[in-house]
């Protein structure tokens, strides 16, 4: 990773290269105030070094997998200017005041900043970085292809945290946890969109007043869909989605797409089905209480499809390697924009591993098998998701997590 001084320089290049209004005098502009004059992040030694290693922090269910947090946010942020160093010391104290109000876990605060294709396009560097545009990787879907400078994502069991800190970060808020706020976001970021949402039991049946959400969805259930998704066999590790070395070491990568569910249709579906569309034909409803952290697996899928229809799992699973998966998921659900749906951010060691994984799920190398298996009919969840919008990011480590120049 290279020095936040060979960035200013790098950018000060750009500028001539594609004419980046008030790039040129980058360097001349840097003020008394730079990062490294603000000494060490004073929590640097009880924050894990990767900006992503939130497991650690999560409780267990009683079968031992970890319990995501339960309410989420995520700010998809412009710069209002070009880097400079003053910016970087007012993101770098902004970032420190959060850290500061909550502890580190689900009953304070999870929080990742993000960097998006338009700050690494401003550098002229997205080329050279862990990330590229987003693309259309399905051929049921016409998605918006989504760019930011950045993105804060949070994440809490307390819903009120989550606007505190939008309230301090991006309004007038003088106080967060107790301690005071001197330096915004704000006023080197403005908001563009907001993610909203949940995972949890009872969050969705607590939603089920928007429209198109069938008020029959269990109490209890964690996901619109009914199941819970996490087990910790069918999940990347920390280490697994950490970039090694090159371009990025110590961060990962994330994917932030927006799905719309069509729930009708999913539960008018009998409990059976729901099953298979989401596992695979071999598990009946009472199998999947007994799973514990991982499930064992049949790769029937073939088997499935001559039948005439296939689970999402089944299909997913077949893109591991090395018996791991490579995605760890982090989405949640959603209502934003008056629609169910669900927020899907995964973080992975290389986009190229979204992208195999979705090519997974799209099963378009099924098709062969049966007539009645098509591009969204009996083909796991493809009948009733779609895909709105994708954006992509690069997560850097902690203490290269403003203007990461990579
Ligand atoms: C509405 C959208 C989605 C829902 C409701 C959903 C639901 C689920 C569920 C319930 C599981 C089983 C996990 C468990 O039992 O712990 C699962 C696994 C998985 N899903 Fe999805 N999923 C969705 C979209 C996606 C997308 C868009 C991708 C990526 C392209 C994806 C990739 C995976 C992977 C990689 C696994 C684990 C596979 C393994 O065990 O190796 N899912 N999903």
């Amino acid at each position: 990773m290279g020095s936040r001084r060979g960035l200013l320089q790098r950018l000060a290049a750009a500028s001539g290269a594609v004419g980046l209004a008030g790039c040129s005098d980058l360097l001349g502009r840097r003020t008394a105030a730079p990062v490294a004059d603000l000494g060490p992040n004073p929590r640097a030694d009880d924050l894990p070094p990767r900006q992503h290693a939130w497991d650690e922090t999560l409780p267990a269910d009683s079968a031992g997998n970890p319990l995501a947090p339960r309410h989420y946010r995520v700010l998809l942020l412009d710069l209002g200017e070009d880097p400079t160093e003053a910016a970087a010391a007012t993101i770098e104290r902004a970032m420190r005041t959060i850290e500061g109000a909550y502890d580190y876990g689900p009953d304070g605060l999870l929080h990742m900043l993000a960097w998006g294709t338009t700050y690494f396009d401003r550098l002229g560097a997205l080329g050279d970085s862990p990330i590229r545009r987003p693309r259309v990787i399905s051929r049921t879907d016409d998605p918006d292809l989504l760019s930011f400078d950045a993105a804060l994502v949070l994440a809490s069991n307390v819903p009120s945290h989550l606007s505190a800190v939008e309230g301090a970060m991006f309004g007038t808020r003088s106080e967060l946890g107790g301690e005071s706020v001197d330096a915004r976001l704000g006023e080197v970021f403005s908001v563009s969109a907001h993610r909203t949402g949940f995972l949890g039991e009872g969050l969705p049946a607590d939603h089920a007043t928007v429209e198109g959400i069938p008020d029959g969805i269990p109490g209890d259930a964690p996901m619109f869909t009914g199941f819970f998704s996490g087990r910790a066999g069918t999940q990347a590790s920390e280490d697994r989605v950490t970039i090694p070395d090159g371009p990025g070491a110590g961060g990962t990568t994330m994917h932030l797409s927006h799905l719309e569910e069509s729930l009708e249709g999913w539960w008018n579906l009998a409990e059976s089905d729901r099953v298979s569309r989401m596992f695979s034909a071999e598990f009946s409803p009472e199998d999947l209480g007994e799973l514990g952290q991982s499930m064992p697996f049949a790769d029937a899928v073939r088997e499935h499809a001559g039948d005439g229809a296939v689970g999402h799992w089944e299909k997913v699973r077949r893109a591991r390697e090395g018996g791991e998966p490579l995605l760890l998921r982090r989405d949640f659900n959603t209502t934003d924009g008056q629609q169910a749906g669900v927020h899907f951010l995964s973080l992975q060691r290389d986009l190229a591993d979204f992208e195999k994984t979705r090519d997974a799920m799209n099963g378009w190398w099924l098709r062969e098998e049966h007539e009645d298996l098509k591009d969204r009919q009996n083909n796991g969840l493809l009948e009733f998701i779609t895909v709105r919008s994708r954006a992509n990011f690069y997560v850097p480590p902690r203490e290269d997590r403003v203007f990461p120049d990579v």
